[in-house]
């Protein structure tokens, strides 16, 4: 049986990068969206393309949900447990910025309750109700204490330990006073990170966040002249775009289990953005 995996926001951008890595590896995936389903549909053909590549076959499954939303958020869990009846490791990935980017004394109310949330109230929880269902799965599965012996003895046996991830940004501390919002929410994320590491390593489900960079989406789009400069000039260590499927190779070394000793831990997937330099 396949592992499974549920990245929110995976019709575009970084959510199908991961998508992408994680067909890879073999995961059964269930892609997440909110406007386009043909992008979606796309999405899913394009990691079923990849995983015929590299291995058996793997079921992929679109679910449209507004992370925004409880109801949605409700209905997309229980469409996971319907159609795959199991959750390995949750990717919150999907996110906005803000549709107009406003200095922090013009900022508006309307643009803050947006971003909190598809941003932080959406990921928090959704990863809530995964948790619970993470903790059900780990508590009544009978061999997983046998197989994370196994794996420990490097024996092939894959263990039944959840996971989740949260997409944050460096914008969790690298200051824009033209989108407080999004910088607010991204820190609050990285909060989020923290709690449910803390939480939830009792039950051996580890939690980890990811902090893209610079990163070439549809979001970053609008701004590509502004950050073509920036790089050029130095930005970044590592001079150049990082892609989706750089936060995607980030995702699957967790997913494979690569970092067992961590939790609450952050990998920067930014070129070196976060090293300070004289
Ligand atoms: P994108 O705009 O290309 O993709 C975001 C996805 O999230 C879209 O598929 C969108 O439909 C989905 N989404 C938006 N609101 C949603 C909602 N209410 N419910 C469900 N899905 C929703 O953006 P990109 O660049 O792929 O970003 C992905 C994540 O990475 C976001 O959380 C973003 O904040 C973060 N990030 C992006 C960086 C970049 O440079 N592109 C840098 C750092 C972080």
């Amino acid at each position: 049986m396949n592992p499974v995996a549920l990245i929110t926001g995976a019709s575009r951008g970084i959510g199908r990068g991961i998508a992408l890595e994680l067909a890879e590896l073999g995961y059964d995936l269930m892609l997440n969206f909110v406007r386009d389903a043909r992008a979606a549909q796309a999405a899913s053909r394009a990691a079923l393309a990849i995983a015929r590549q590299f291995g058996p076959p793997i079921r992929v499954v679109t679910c449209r949900a507004d992370l925004s939303l409880a109801t949605d958020r409700q209905s997309l869990i229980e469409s996971t447990r319907a159609t795959f009846g199991r959750l390995d490791l949750l990717v919150n990935n999907a996110g906005v910025a803000p549709s107009v980017r406003a200095d922090i004394l013009d900022a508006t109310e309307e643009s803050f309750d947006r971003l909190m949330a598809v941003n932080l109230k959406g990921p928090y929880f959704l990863t809530q109700l995964a948790a619970k269902w993470m903790i059900d799965q780990v508590r009544g599965h009978p061999g997983a204490a046998k197989a994370a012996a196994a794996h420990r003895a490097g024996g092939r046996a894959r263990p039944v330990r959840p996971k989740i991830i949260n997409i944050a940004s460096i914008s969790a501390y690298a200051l824009s006073v033209n989108r407080g919002d999004y910088c607010i929410a991204k820190a609050g994320l990285s909060m989020v990170t923290a709690l449910f590491a803390a939480r939830l390593a009792a039950y051996g489900i580890h939690v980890y966040e990811i902090r893209p960079g610079v990163i070439a989406t549809d979001m970053t789009r609008p701004v590509k002249a502004k950050y073509d400069r920036l790089i050029a000039g130095g930005l970044t260590p590592i001079a150049r775009w990082g892609t989706p499927r750089d936060v995607g190779k980030a995702v699957a070394a967790i997913a494979q289990d690569l970092l067992p000793f961590s939790t609450g831990e952050v990998l920067n997937v930014d070129g070196g953005f976060h090293l300070r330099r004289l």
